[in-house]
């Protein structure tokens, strides 16, 4: 098997009644199941926790208990990371079209288990049936990738001169057992990409999930445990953030701390990263994956229909919570009225409601998020003008609703232009040419994703330069990169641009060795 090979995973058409009514089956099925309990999965066997357990909640219906997980101590977290490297011992020398073979069988069982892996997903994190979807088919395109770059690596470096008679070769190791902490917006993706990426190359891990999804996070227990991924090579531990995940960063013994989330405990990781102990003997890996305050930038000659299309699924798809979210729209003055219009009347019309009847907007994740959310909406009042949402949406089920939110006029330094929210609100910004809405684009710390609009491939390519972001999509809304098409990571605050999904992420589990062979 080569790259030649891979094929990005297509999305389901649920408007298709066949898919809607599939998916729905596949909903009622997982909601006959909600309220199991599910164990931690430590050196190949499914354990209790010692600290107690947590309940996973339903967003769309907080009554709902989707099921009741593990709260490992910090011993257990301990003691899968030594399990891990255990297993290490092993698995770093196993070849790479073996390890890529697990992947592969992985693979076929996400395939299989596809609707019902997006059921629990509506279910927990609260996305349609679309963005669950999306979700599950980009985690099968990372095992996929993964796998195949695996064996891409196996074949060794670069071509090295010869010299004087010596015949030198360069090869990449595997680095050892880490950690991997995921967040709860991209629940299965990025959890099964976080993990499977270390493993591919001989690496062993430790994943924890975000405390939002650990349900997500378990079905790849399962998945591994079916296909017979050796013991110990993934450890599935639920629990406490600090507990178990600050605890392990901490640990002496993790070589590699894999994280995606938030810019705060990005930067608190990365400083422990940083703190060697005495009985440590490398230096920790640290690769992450933080925020973003993205922009869509929108030029006078753009073709507005299509902008304010992309704008609404940028801004308010999967209500907002993704570090890619255009946040932001920079819009030339010479449009800016017509398209904030266009922006507004779509806005308003999007429908908040339960995941499970596939309402395009959903709840958000938790009522942190709400009140984190509404905060922001309230200093939004101050800062600019409400043009659409504002307010708690009103639905049938008690869950974390919000209306899509639309701030217009809003000055490129006020806190909603700079700060993340990590929700369904947008603020229009007014330009007063190009090279000005290019300046305000770039005017923020972070620098993960943006859109440019226009038609003139001078200012395009002007665009494709000057916009400094890691992921730059032209014509197009700045989310849903896909695996190995668009390598994803940003710039500046948004983290080590470690682009997931892409040739370089494997190097980051990896230490180059270079031999020479003198005959
Ligand atoms: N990869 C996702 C996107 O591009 C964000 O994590 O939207």
């Amino acid at each position: 098997r080569t790259l030649k090979e891979y094929k990005n995973e297509t999305y389901l058409d649920f408007s298709d009644p066949t898919n809607d009514k599939a998916q729905k089956k596949a909903i009622e099925e997982v909601r006959s199941n909600f309220g199991k309990e599910y164990d931690l999965y430590i050196n190949g066997e499914f354990v209790k926790g010692d600290a107690g357990t947590f309940e996973s909640k339903n967003p769309s219906n907080i009554s709902e208990t989707i099921g009741v997980f593990q709260s490992a101590s910090k011993e257990q977290a301990f003691n899968a990371l030594g399990k891990a490297w255990d297993a290490f011992e092993d698995w770093q020398y196993v070849s790479a079209k073996k390890r890529a073979d697990f992947l592969f069988k992985a693979a076929d069982v996400v395939r299989r288990r596809r609707l019902e892996i997006n059921a629990w997903m509506i279910s927990e994190a609260g996305k349609n049936y679309l963005e669950a979807d999306a979700d599950t088919c980009e985690a099968i395109d990372f095992i996929e990738y993964y796998a195949y770059e695996a064996l891409r690596i196996d074949d060794g470096m670069d071509v090295l001169s010869e010299t004087w008679g010596d015949h030198n070769k360069s090869f990449y190791m595997p680095i050892g057992a880490g950690v991997s902490i995921s967040p709860w917006n991209f629940p299965f993706a990025i959890f099964v990409g976080m993990s499977v990426a270390p493993i591919a190359v001989g690496n062993t891990v430790v994943a924890k999930p975000a405390p939002d999804t650990p349900r997500m996070g378990s079905l790849l227990a399962e998945i591994f445990e079916e296909v017979g991924l050796p013991a110990g090579v993934f450890n599935f531990v639920t629990g406490g953030d600090i507990e178990v995940g600050e605890n392990l960063a901490k640990h002496p013994d993790t070589r590699f701390i894999s994280f995606t989330g938030s810019r705060a405990v990005g930067l608190h990781l990365n400083k422990i990263a940083a703190e060697t102990h005495e009985d440590q003997n490398f230096l920790k890996r640290m690769v992450c994956e933080l925020g973003g305050k993205n922009a869509t930038v929108v030029d006078e000659d753009a073709d507005l229909n299509s902008a304010a299309t992309e704008i609404i699924k940028g801004a308010f798809g999967f209500q907002g919570q993704k570090c890619s979210a255009s946040s932001r729209v920079v819009a030339h003055q010479a449009i800016y009225d017509e398209l904030l219009e266009k922006v507004t009347e779509k806005a308003k019309a999007l429908e908040v409601g339960n995941s499970k009847e596939n309402y395009i907007s959903g709840p958000v994740i938790n009522q942190k998020a709400v009140d984190k959310i509404m905060k922001y909406i309230e200093i939004g009042k101050e800062e600019g003008r409400l043009v659409a949402g504002g307010k708690r949406a009103e639905t049938e089920n008690e869950g974390y609703y919000i209306e899509p939110t639309v701030f217009a006029d809003v000055d490129e330094n006020a806190r909603i232009a700079q700060e993340e929210i990590f929700g369904p609100v947008t603020a229009f910004i007014k330009a007063k040419d190009t090279e000005d809405a290019l300046r305000i684009a770039n005017g923020v710390e972070y620098g993960l994703t943006g859109a440019y609009f226009s038609k003139d491939p001078k200012k395009i390519d002007n665009a494709l330069r000057k916009f400094r972001v890691g992921n730059l999509y032209i014509n197009r809304k700045c989310t849903g990169a896909l695996v190995g098409a668009q390598p994803f990571g940003g710039f500046k605050m948004s983290g080590t641009d470690a682009k997931a999904g892409g040739r370089d992420y494997l190097k980051y589990f990896l230490e180059p060795k270079s031999a020479t062979l003198r005959p």
